[in-house]
């Protein structure tokens, strides 16, 4: 990969320093890349600082964070000037900082769902972890030792994402399943569906969780289709497993990427490495010099 990836934010799950490995599983050009569960869309980034599809398709079910994406491509200027205003207003709150989050918190759930209060909660709140309560309110806490990201370094990222994206995206917020029904053969789409949690098919670290069986359903229709497909799925670390893997009957083989060593385990002394799932389907498995060194093959077509 030529030069650093730019980002928007911290979102966590996002998968920005895996990305140079997961595109060396794609064709060098492709009709549309589709990124049904996007966050930050950081595939989308890495995959048009390399010119690898015509157009590209953004959608995420959380649609403050569409929004967001929609804003940083389309109107980075814009979007700039507005955050600043909510990043300065921190410095001139009468009661501090971590009182000024909690009022642009409040606002949001009310109803200003802007960009540029998405941008400022996920600068400002713990690991950039976007959490919802029952009530479906945003309820994560603000990071105390931070101010966020400074305006200055979001208006290089965004503008350098605009300059990539503009003019080249489509924007949906829905749930994923639809995005899977529009894409053809001569696509790829990459998904990246939140963390399972251990039975529960809802996960309060997003907005909506992804049940297993259906997910495993829609890609079979892939399979179907012929649709190429990229999916980060499970993963394990030291002797840890976590989550399912896909079922045997999908057309597609999976692998495991070297995600570094787990700054858990490291915390309590342990040397372990995490590594994550990556699904890839058969054709794109099938063309030549598509296996990279970095990873580790570890089985057959499953
Ligand atoms: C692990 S994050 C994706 C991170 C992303 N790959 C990145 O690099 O930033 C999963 C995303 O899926 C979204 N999501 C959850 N359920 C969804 C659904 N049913 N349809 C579409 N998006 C969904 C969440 O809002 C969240 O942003």
């Amino acid at each position: 990969m030529n030069g650093r990836i730019p980002h928007i934010v911290q979102y966590q799950g996002s998968k920005r320093l895996l990305a140079s490995h997961i595109l060396e599983y794609m064709p060098r050009r492709f009709n549309n890349l589709f990124e049904p569960f996007a966050g930050m869309a950081a595939i989308t980034i890495a995959a048009s600082k390399q010119n690898r599809a015509e157009r590209y398709h953004i959608n995420d079910i959380n649609e403050p964070i569409v929004c967001l994406l929609r804003a940083a491509i389309d109107t980075p200027s814009d979007l700039v000037e507005r955050y600043t205003n909510v990043w300065e207003g921190q410095f001139h709150h009468p009661m501090g900082h971590i009182k000024h989050f909690y009022h642009i918190r409040d606002s949001f759930n009310a109803d200003e769902q802007t960009a540029e209060n998405m941008l400022y909660l996920l600068a400002r709140c713990v690991k950039g972890s976007v959490r919802y309560g029952k009530n479906g309110k945003f309820n994560q806490s603000p990071d105390k030792r931070r101010h966020g990201v400074n305006p200055q370094k979001i208006a290089e990222n965004v503008h350098a994402i605009s300059a990539l994206l503009k003019g080249k995206v489509s924007f949906t917020s829905l749930d994923y399943k639809q995005i899977l029904e529009i894409a053809e053969p001569g696509d790829i789409v990459y998904m990246d569906p939140p963390y399972q949690g251990v039975s529960s098919t809802k996960d309060n670290r997003y907005l909506a969780g992804v049940d297993y069986n259906a997910f495993s359903s829609s890609i079979e229709t892939l399979d179907e289709r012929g649709v190429d497909y990229i999916i980060s799925y499970d993963g394990e670390c030291g002797d840890r497993e976590y989550g399912n893997e896909l079922p045997v009957k999908l057309n597609c083989t999976k692998f495991l990427l070297n995600a570094g060593l787990s700054t858990q385990a490291t915390l309590l002394g342990r040397r372990d490495t995490t590594f994550e799932a990556l699904y890839v389907s058969k054709s794109l498995v099938e063309m030549a010099n598509l296996i990279p060194k970095q990873t580790l093959l570890v089985g057959c077509a499953i």
